[in-house]
């Protein structure tokens, strides 16, 4: 079974996502042994019932509810049974500051609470070139109980993200091997994955995580028909 993750980020407003949603579900009953999610941005969130599309979160704070301007938490999620998140996005880490400390209070949080947590970590190019990249991601996942059973680990290299430039099948061959000999959790990949690429990056790893070539059904879809 193979993941088809795609995250939307701050891009389609709640109408377009509404929209993309339906589409994109009633296209799918023909694909079997695919495991479809959608990471809409928080306002566009709904219920969560869709045939063959799993709806999760991008992000939510580590509390029940509470005093917590600006974020939502578990008592939003829930109201769209939504059990699914996304923790550590390199985003979130490198523009809302989220460290390795932070993210691993998310992720206790949510698997005392059950939740599918899609776990990220890449390296920049700078620490892929200092030679230190396995030390590195060693270090992103020593906070994080890698044993947990509902975690899929999103290996996503900062340099790939939004570039266009995809990683090497050898490259992502290499970490999904390391990866690997730490966890049993599936490895997927991040960064600038399309419709003419994921293929072959299926081929190597147990799934995908899309950024902007999720935005369009057709293109979304093309990855996921594989
Ligand atoms: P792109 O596919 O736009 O490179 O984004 C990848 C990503 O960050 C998915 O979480």
């Amino acid at each position: 079974m193979k993941i088809i993750a795609g995250n939307f980020k701050s891009n389609l407003n709640r109408k377009s996502t509404i929209g993309f949603l339906k589409s994109l579900d009633s296209t799918l009953d023909n694909i079997s042994n695919k495991e479809i999610y959608i990471f809409p941005a928080t306002s566009s969130l709904v219920e969560n019932n869709f045939k063959h599309i799993i709806l999760g979160a991008q992000n939510a704070h580590y509390a029940e509810s509470g005093a917590f301007t600006g974020e939502i938490t578990l008592h939003h999620l829930e109201e769209f049974n939504i059990k699914t998140i996304l923790i550590a996005h390199s985003e979130r880490r490198n523009l809302f500051g989220e460290s390795d400390e932070i993210c691993a209070t998310k992720f206790d949080f949510f698997k005392e609470r059950d939740f599918r947590i899609f776990y990220c970590i890449g390296e920049s190019l700078e620490v892929r070139e200092s030679g230190k990249m396995l030390e590195f991601l060693d270090s992103q996942i020593s906070k994080i109980d890698l044993d947990y059973q509902n975690l899929v680990l999103a290996y996503e290299p900062l340099w790939a993200i939004g570039t266009g430039r995809v990683a090497k099948a050898e490259q992502i061959s290499e970490i999904y091997r390391f990866l690997k000999s730490r966890t049993n959790a599936p490895i997927i990949y991040g960064g600038s994955v399309n419709e003419k690429n994921a293929s072959e990056i299926l081929g190597i790893c147990d799934g995908v995580l899309v950024g902007s070539a999720s935005l369009k059904v057709e293109s979304f879809y093309e990855i996921i028909k594989g």
